[in-house]
């Protein structure tokens, strides 16, 4: 879905090893991308990845929470690439972060999301739900049975769901 003119893109939630920003620094020559995190491991080692690719003066990663207020201008980016990031915050967070892409995009810009449906992960018998945050907080078993159990929370999404915060932000959804 990117376009030749989407020349800044905007990744929240960079991913270690960083693979799809990398491709789009490589199949648009011209983008800058900006490319953020919470998780201060994981941008250490995604930088490292990025610096060998000889990318890193087009892929700038910043330590950079989203659910804060943006550091950029109204109308900035061309292209925000949200994959699997939005269900990690509450509905009230969801709501201000979405407000402040549609503040950051420009208006004829798009917004790219992927989240998580409805009890995805999650063990039955065994999550709690918010109803005022939207979280299910339950323990996931990674597939190799072997490491420690983790606590999570996510707020699971239907099409509906996602859809009408996307709406209430401004957004017209393809
Ligand atoms: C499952 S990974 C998805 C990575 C990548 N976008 C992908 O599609 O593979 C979620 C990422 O979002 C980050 N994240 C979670 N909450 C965040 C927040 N409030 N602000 C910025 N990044 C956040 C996590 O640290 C993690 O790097």
């Amino acid at each position: 879905m990117l376009k030749d003119t989407d020349t800044l893109i905007f990744c929240p939630g960079i991913r270690t090893c960083g693979f799809a920003e990398i491709k789009m620094a490589l199949k648009n020559k011209k983008c800058q991308i900006i490319a953020t995190t919470i998780d201060t491991k994981g941008f250490k080692e995604t930088k490292k990845i990025i610096e060998k690719t000889e990318l890193s003066n087009r892929i700038h990663i910043k330590i950079e929470d989203v659910t804060k207020p943006l550091p950029y201008n109204n109308k900035y980016f061309d292209y925000i690439y949200a994959r699997l990031i939005l269900h990690y915050l509450t509905k009230q967070e969801l709501d201000k972060t979405l407000k402040e892409f549609y503040r950051v995009l420009k208006p004829e810009g798009i917004l790219f999301i992927v989240v998580r449906k409805k009890d995805c992960e999650v063990n039955k018998h065994n999550f709690e739900y918010d109803s005022n945050t939207k979280m299910t907080t339950y323990k996931f078993i990674n597939s190799d049975k072997k490491s420690t159990p983790i606590q999570i929370s996510r707020y699971f999404h239907t099409k509906n769901s996602i859809s009408d915060h996307l709406k209430t932000a401004g957004f017209n959804i393809e």
